[in-house]
C-alpha cells in the first residue's frame, strides 16, 4: 500500500487535473474562469504550463469527484482541499476561484493558491491551501520547479511577490522566476535558491507601503551570502502588470536598466527620507552599515563601503570603524 504522504501527493494531483479539466471543458470555467485569465493577457502555452485551473462555485464539487473516483476523504481532508464543518457537512476549499497549483521543485503539487474573481473587498483576494505533510509553505517557492535550469544557466534569480507576476514574467520570455507567494521570504527559501544561483534579483511591488520594512527583511540573503540586486517598479505596478502595461520587449529592457544594487538602492530610499536632518542621517548610515555587516566576504563589504562613503558623503575609514565594531559584536 502507498504511503499516507504519497496519498496526500497523489489527490492534490487529482485535485489539480480537475481544476484544469473545469478550466478548459466546462462551460462555466471558460466562461468565468478562462476568459478571466484571457482579459488579463495571459498566454494559453502559460496557463498550460503552469497548470492553472477553476474551481467551480459549488458546495463540493472536486470532493464529490474525487471520492467517486476512489479517493479518500481522510486525505482529502489531510491537505485542506476538503473540509469538515461543525455539522460533518464536507465541503470544497476553493470554490469559484482561478485556481494556482504549488508544484514542489521536483514537480509534485503540493498545494494551492485560489483567487477570487469577486471584487467584492470582505472577501479574501487568495485563499490558500494550509500546511499540511506535504506542504510547508516557507521551504516553497512557487515556480521554482520551471524556473530551476534557466536560474542556474542564467545564474540569476527574479524574485518576485505573487502568482500572476510569475506567469506574466516567464510570458515575457524570462523563466528565471519565482515567488515568495503571501509569505515574507523565509531563511529556508533563500538556501533553496541558494543551490542554483548565488545571485538574487528582487522585483518589488511599486505600490509597496511596505517598502522601508522589507528592506529589512533583505538582510537576510545578505547572511546567506548571496548578492541581492533590486527593480522597481513604477505608479503602484506590479510585475504582472507592468509587463502587460508595456509589453514583453520592453519589460525585458526595464529589467535590464533599472537593477540597481539593493545596498546602494537602501542607501538612496533612506537617504531621500531623511533629508538634510543630521540625526536622521546619522541613523541611516548605522542602518547601512548594518547591511553591510551582514555581508560574509571581507572583500565584497569593503567594496560597498567605498561605494556608500561617496554615496552618504562620509570618510571611509569611519564606516569601517563602524563596520568593525558591528562584526566584532557579532561575534
Ligand atoms: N497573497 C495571499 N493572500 C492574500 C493576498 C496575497 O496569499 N489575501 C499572496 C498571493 O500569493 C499573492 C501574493 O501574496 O500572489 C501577492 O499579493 P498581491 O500583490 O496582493 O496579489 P497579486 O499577486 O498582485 O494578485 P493579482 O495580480 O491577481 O491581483
Ligand atoms: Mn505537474
Ligand atoms: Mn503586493
Ligand atoms: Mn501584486
Ligand atoms: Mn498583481
Amino acid at each position: 500500500a502507498q504511503s499516507a504522504k504519497e496519498s496526500l501527493y497523489v489527490v492534490s494531483q487529482y485535485a489539480a487535473a480537475f481544476f484544469v479539466k473545469q478550466l478548459w471543458e466546462t462551460d462555466e470555467g471558460r466562461g468565468i474562469g478562462l476568459s478571466y485569465f484571457k482579459e488579463r493577457g495571459f498566454r494559453e502555452d502559460i496557463l498550460k504550463k503552469f497548470e492553472v485551473g477553476y474551481s467551480p462555485d459549488v458546495w463540493d464539487a472536486m470532493t464529490q469527484s474525487a471520492t467517486n473516483a476512489g479517493h479518500k476523504l481522510e486525505f482529502l481532508e489531510a491537505t485542506g482541499l476538503s473540509i469538515k464543518n461543525d455539522n460533518g457537512k464536507i465541503y470544497d476549499r476553493f470554490r469559484g476561484r482561478v485556481m494556482f497549483p504549488i508544484h514542489n521543485f521536483t514537480g509534485r503539487i503540493i498545494g494551492f493558491g485560489g483567487r477570487t474573481l469577486k471584487t467584492d473587498k470582505n472577501v479574501p483576494k487568495y485563499v490558500n491551501s494550509p500546511e499540511s505533510e506535504i506542504y510547508h509553505k516557507s521551504n516553497v517557492l512557487y515556480g521554482l520547479f520551471h524556473a530551476k535550469k534557466a536560474i542556474r544557466d542564467l545564474d540569476n534569480c527574479y524574485l518576485a511577490e505573487g502568482y500572476a507576476d510569475v506567469l506574466s514574467v516567464h510570458q515575457a520570455g524570462i523563466e528565471n522566476v519565482v515567488a515568495s507567494s503571501g509569505t515574507s521570504l523565509t531563511v529556508e527559501q533563500i538556501k533553496l535558491i541558494g543551490r542554483f544561483t548565488q545571485n538574487i534579483t528582487i522585483l518589488f511591488d511599486g505600490d509597496a507601503a511596505g517598502i522601508k520594512a522589507s528592506l529589512r527583511g533583505l538582510d537576510m540573503i545578505l547572511e546567506e551570502g548571496l548578492n541581492v540586486k533590486i527593480v522597481s517598479f513604477p505608479d503602484g505596478h506590479d510585475p504582472d502588470s507592468y509587463m502587460h502595461h508595456v509589453g514583453a520587449g520592453a519589460f525585458k529592457t526595464y529589467l535590464e536598466e533599472n537593477r540597481k544594487d539593493f545596498i546602494l538602492y537602501k542607501a538612496n530610499v533612506l537617504l531621500k527620507d531623511a533629508g538634510n536632518d543630521p540625526i536622521k542621517r546619522a541613523g541611516i548610515i548605522r542602518d547601512i552599515v548594518e547591511s553591510i555587516a551582514k555581508i560574509p566576504d571581507p572583500i565584497k563589504a569593503s567594496v560597498f563601503i567605498r561605494e556608500c562613503s561617496s554615496l552618504l558623503e562620509i570618510d571611509e575609514h569611519i564606516l569601517l570603524s563602524e563596520l568593525n565594531k558591528m562584526r566584532s559584536v557579532k561575534l
